[in-house]
């Protein structure tokens, strides 16, 4: 079902999109094996913490978002995460990217959500000049580091020996 009247029409994905969002991960810089795009779109639907959304022109796909709600301790509020968000060189500025993040906005605010972040890389100026029209602020930095396989401390192999009451 559309989630949205007018152009585009933003729904959720479905495996048949598999192509053209295979195409959209790798415009972003994440290649994707079109076979591998169902099966990810499954675990991402069997989440109660998190959407995808495509965006879809006459028929086609052209664009991505997905955004996770996210409960820690540290505050009382839900915050979200914009973890993807692409569309089609050929659709760009044509408000598909607003629409999706407006879109990813209202969903996180009605889980309850105060506040959305991203993280987005430095190369990615054109992203930021979009994201600060949209009214968003560069808040602090992203550190990241790749985890290589290795010895697993026996403390980090029991997550779920949780002793609350
Ligand atoms: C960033 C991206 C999603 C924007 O999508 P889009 O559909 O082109 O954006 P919109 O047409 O909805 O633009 C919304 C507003 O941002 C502005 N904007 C869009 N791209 C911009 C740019 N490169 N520089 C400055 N402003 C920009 C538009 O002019 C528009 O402003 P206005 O309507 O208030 O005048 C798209 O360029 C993209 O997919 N880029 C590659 C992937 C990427 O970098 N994703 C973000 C990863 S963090």
């Amino acid at each position: 079902m559309a989630i949205t009247s007018g152009m585009p029409v933003l729904r959720a994905p479905r495996a048949e999109d598999a192509g053209d969002l295979a195409s959209l991960l790798s415009q972003l810089g994440y290649p994707a094996d079109p076979r591998d795009i169902p099966a990810r779109l499954s675990t991402l639907a069997s989440s109660s913490t998190a959407e995808a959304w495509v965006a879809e022109v006459s028929g086609r796909v052209v664009g991505l978002a997905t955004a996770h709600v996210i409960q820690s301790l540290h505050k009382p509020d839900v915050v979200a995460m914009l973890t993807v968000l692409v569309v089609d060189a050929n659709t760009r500025h044509g408000g598909i990217g607003r629409a999706l993040v407006q879109h990813a906005e209202a969903w996180a605010m009605a889980r309850g959500a105060t506040a959305i972040s991203l993280t987005s890389a430095l190369r990615r100026v054109d992203a930021h000049a979009f994201y600060r029209r949209l009214g968003y602020d560069q808040t602090g930095v992203r550190l990241g580091k790749v985890l290589t396989p290795g010895p697993v401390p026996a403390s980090a192999e029991r997550p779920h020996q949780k002793t609350f009451p």
